[in-house]
């Protein structure tokens, strides 16, 4: 019996026995196992302490997110919760005979003001989902056309002072995704396209019809982005050094893109300096390339394909 021995304890035993009729182990066998065993020992060690530094690396970097999260929290709810206490708490003042556009005024800013927090809480949300690996998305069969009508009336106070354009292929067919993380995604790219640009700039947002996939796209006509940002863009909390003062806290598109590759999807971008940016993810079409017709006649209305098959 040889005990594997490594700097802070023992690790295990090695036995040894002899094959029968090769007789007692000599000095020399004796020699040449411990180092065996001396070898192993060390192997374990180094296997326990890599193991102990990639353990201290996740913890780290999990307390990182968690007080860049905690900040993004404390600074950018506040915002919006503010103003929505501001609005409601004058609506509520007796003392005061509110003309009814100076109301109307309130009750917009309450309403818009709870959009971008719903955003916003929601991709918190999705962030820690992300992050723990727990993102399944609940597929359902959509009109796209739908979708995009349903987040162009959703996004209408945050694009006030943009011409919006809808620019959608006709017939496209019914896709299965999670509605609300694929809205979601819009939002977010909505969002920014209203966020970096300058008031009367044309966004347009739209989707067609690639061989295996239907791509969503919103485009816009703003500063663009440089290319040595483009690929970080997509990190969490980072933010592009840009011209305008716009507050954000640089998790819409990490999100999104998990939200895409989630559904099998690629998000990506073209942008130039002074060329506008565009935005585009895929959503990829079933594999028989039939899409929700070939559902129909399998017997499976739309709202009712069967959950939890494999996507
Ligand atoms: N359409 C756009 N035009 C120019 N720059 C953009 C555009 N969209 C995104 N960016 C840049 O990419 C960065 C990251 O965007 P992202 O949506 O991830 O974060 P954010 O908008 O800063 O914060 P939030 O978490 O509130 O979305 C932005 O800070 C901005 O610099
Ligand atoms: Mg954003």
């Amino acid at each position: 019996y040889l005990p594997i021995k490594t700097a802070s304890n023992v690790a295990g035993v090695l036995e040894v026995i002899g094959r029968p009729g090769t007789g007692p182990f000599h000095a020399e066998d004796e020699q040449l196992l411990t180092t065996f065993v001396d070898q192993a020992a060390l192997a374990l060690e180094r296997a326990r302490l890599s193991e102990e530094a990639a353990q201290s690396a996740i913890l780290a970097q999990s307390d990182e997110l968690k007080s860049a999260l905690l900040a993004a929290v404390s600074h950018d709810l506040r915002t919006p919760l503010a103003s929505i206490k501001a609005s409601a708490t004058s609506l509520l003042d007796d003392s005061v005979e509110w003309d009814a556009e100076t109301r109307e005024d309130f009750l917009t800013a309450i309403d818009e003001e709870t959009d971008r927090l719903t955003l916003m809480v929601g991709n918190l949300l999705d962030l820690s989902r992300i992050e723990g690996g727990a993102l399944r998305p609940q597929k359902d069969w959509y009109d796209v056309d739908e979708l995009i009508e349903d987040v162009r009336s959703r996004t209408a106070g945050r694009t006030a002072g943009h011409p919006v354009e809808i620019a959608i292929e006709p017939d496209l067919p019914l896709l299965r995704f999670d509605y609300v993380e694929i809205a979601q995604v819009l939002l977010n790219l909505i969002e920014n396209a209203a966020k970096y640009t300058p008031s009367g700039t044309r966004i347009t947002i739209g989707g067609r019809r690639l061989p295996a996939a239907i791509e969503l796209f919103v485009q816009d006509e703003g500063p663009g982005i440089a290319k040595e940002h483009q690929l970080r863009l997509f990190e969490k909390f980072y933010r592009a050094p840009s011209g305008s003062a716009a507050s954000g806290t640089g998790i819409g598109l990490a999100i999104s893109k998990g939200l895409v590759e989630a559904h099998g999807g690629r998000i990506t971008l073209d942008s130039a300096p002074g060329e506008g940016t565009m935005f585009r993810f895929t959503l990829p079409l079933p594999v028989d390339g039939k899409g929700h017709e070939s559902m129909v006649t399998a017997g499976l209305a739309p709202g009712h394909a069967s959950e939890g098959e494999a996507s």
